[in-house]
């Protein structure tokens, strides 16, 4: 099949299969969780401890989705992808994002050439200019060394590298720090530029295309800045090439900015946005952990990109837990999917895996254009545990609605800290913690039935609100510690989960159409915003009387 004609998968006689098998299911996770069960539901990938015996299925269910996959070509299009076949068929691109892993002995033709040497031509430069920053051979106009690093950059360009730089944080040089701008509200650059000192600042700015709006606004606006504050005298051609960097495919455009393009750092149009924190968009994350434990990232992708290529599909986690999401959207009625990390330091996690999975997966045709007759991508959310304990696990415990969940912990705490409790004991933090972790998704689980509550002395009346039914699905991945290479397997964990899904649905996962609408919109509603009355007219009417409050109200 490759980037042949999709299969509608309704047509499968495994989906067939799954319907009727969704209208007798009868979730009983407390019979069916045996010792045999969570034994034959624990896998491993790399690094990862996955559990997923808490999910809502059967012996029948399992093999229905695998024969789903099958009937789907799931491993022909997986090929395609690893090849280099163009799947983003709407964009004529091939998707390459694991070629950006691949060692550097390896080999991938493409369009008659080989991308590997490439792929680690560009790692070696962006690593050698990392490397000047951390020693301090790299330095602003005036002499001073690099101190904090601006990446300017959104979606894609921005969300990884926010996302991973939080979370490998005890990997990071001291004194030196990262500072993160996306939006066009000013508000964010003004925040993030506030006591910044220009002589030690260095701009990164991040952009596929190098023709996104808010960043090429932020990075106008960040020149500015710069040259209207360093000491007089500083010559501002000199000063833009020692305070800005950039990383794009459009090395053109970069020079047009004023970039020196020595100083510019390229990839692919076979890199997606969302699928690029490990290219050269990856910069700011490089310079602050370090090329070493950013090439230890690499090898955690890889090493899950392989388990995902060979794995057998038993055993195949990603695989897996893409049919999971499949059968929990399009067969038991789930809308959204819950990433639940027990580690503060992935609290960008979950917004990092909206983008990933809902501009994949967000679409209503196939990639040859024809529309889809059923559920696609999941919303995607998630706070890190605890916090989301004491805010919305309220709903996902007792509410109306099916909220599959993945919960994600470390054994190893990235800061180790022990209280001394109310009686003198000393209480590891972590393993306090932890029990959070495991207790929740016990409770999800097997929930507390009625005659339970009313054996713990409950009064009648309150029996049903304390009642919890269970039967709520969750999956559960470890890992030893958090380290640059675990970070890695997660994220291309959820990337071939992603992948998974929109394969068995016969999108395009790697287009985003979506966002055009609105871009052109903006464009367009500039001049009316700015009081250009005519224009203003020929918006409807809610627009109009909007833009109407906006003028009433500027001050
Ligand atoms: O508008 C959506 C999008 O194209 C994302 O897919 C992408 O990650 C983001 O904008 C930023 O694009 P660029 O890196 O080209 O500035």
């Amino acid at each position: 099949m490759s980037a042949g004609e999709p299969v509608d998968p309704t047509t499968t006689a495994a989906w067939a299969r799954l319907a009727g098998l969704a209208d007798a299911y009868e979730a009983d996770l407390r019979g069916t969780l045996t010792t045999s069960w969570v034994e034959k539901h624990t896998l491993l990938a790399g690094d990862l401890h996955v559990d997923l015996s808490k999910n809502l299925v059967d012996d029948a269910v399992e093999e229905a989705l695998l024969a789903l996959a099958d009937e789907v070509d799931l491993a022909g299009r997986r090929q395609a992808m690893f090849s280099g076949e163009r799947i983003n068929v709407t964009e004529d691109r091939a998707v390459l994002h694991t070629a950006l892993r691949l060692p550097a002995d390896a080999s991938l033709t493409v369009d008659g050439q080989d991308v590997v040497p490439e792929v680690h031509e560009v790692l070696a430069r962006a690593y050698a200019f990392a490397d000047r920053v951390r020693s301090g051979g790299w330095t602003g106009v005036t002499g001073r060394r690099i101190e904090t690093i601006v990446n300017i950059g959104i979606g894609g360009s921005d969300l990884g590298p926010v996302m991973a730089y939080e979370a490998l944080e005890p990997y990071r040089q001291e004194g030196l720090t990262c500072r993160f701008i996306s939006n066009i509200d000013p508000t964010d650059a003004g925040q993030t530029l506030s006591g910044l000192d220009p002589e030690t600042t260095l701009f990164i700015v991040s952009s596929k295309t190098f023709g996104t709006l808010e960043t090429l606004t932020n990075a106008r606006l960040c020149r500015a800045w710069l040259l209207d504050r360093l000491p007089d005298g500083a010559d501002p051609e000199a000063a833009v090439a020692q305070h800005f960097v950039a990383v794009s495919t459009a090395l053109d455009k970069v020079a047009d900015f004023g970039i020196d393009p020595e100083n510019a750092f390229g990839f692919w149009d076979w890199v997606g946005g969302r699928y690029s924190m490990d290219s050269a968009i990856g910069l700011s994350l490089m310079v602050a952990i370090g090329p070493e434990h950013f090439g230890d990232m690499l090898g955690g992708f890889h090493a899950m990109d392989e388990h995902f290529r060979t794995a057998p599909a038993a055993a195949n986690v990603p695989l897996r837990m893409g049919l999971l999401n499949v059968w929990y959207t399009n067969f038991l009625g789930a809308h959204t999917h819950a990433v639940l990390p027990y580690a503060q330091l992935l609290h960008r996690f979950p917004a990092y895996l909206q983008q990933l999975t809902m501009e994949s997966n967000g679409k209503s045709v196939r990639w040859d254009g024809t529309p889809v007759d059923h559920d696609t991508g999941e919303v995607f959310w998630g706070e890190p545990g605890t916090n989301g304990q004491h805010a919305f696990y309220q709903l996902i415990h007792q509410g109306t609605r099916l909220v599959p969940a993945d919960f994600i912990a470390f054994a190893r705490p990235a800061y180790a800290l022990t209280d001394t409790g109310p009686d003198g004991q000393s209480i590891d933090v972590h393993e306090l913690f932890l029990a959070n972790f495991f207790a929740q998704t016990k409770a999800l689980a097997f929930g507390r039935t009625a005659d339970e509550v009313r054996a713990e002395g409950v009064a009648e009346e309150l029996v049903s609100a304390r009642t919890f039914p269970g039967n709520r699905p969750t999956t559960s991945i470890m890992a030893p510690a958090l380290t640059p290479s675990v970070l890695g397997q997660l994220v291309a964990l959820y990337e071939h989960i992603t992948f998974v899904q929109g394969a068995v649905w016969g999108i395009d996962s790697f287009d985003q159409w979506g966002v055009e609408l609105g871009k052109q919109l903006a464009q367009q509603l500039g001049p009316a915003v700015s009081g250009d009355a005519a224009v203003a007219a020929e918006q409807d009417p809610s627009t109009q009387s909007l833009i109407a409050y906006y003028q009433e109200n500027r001050g």
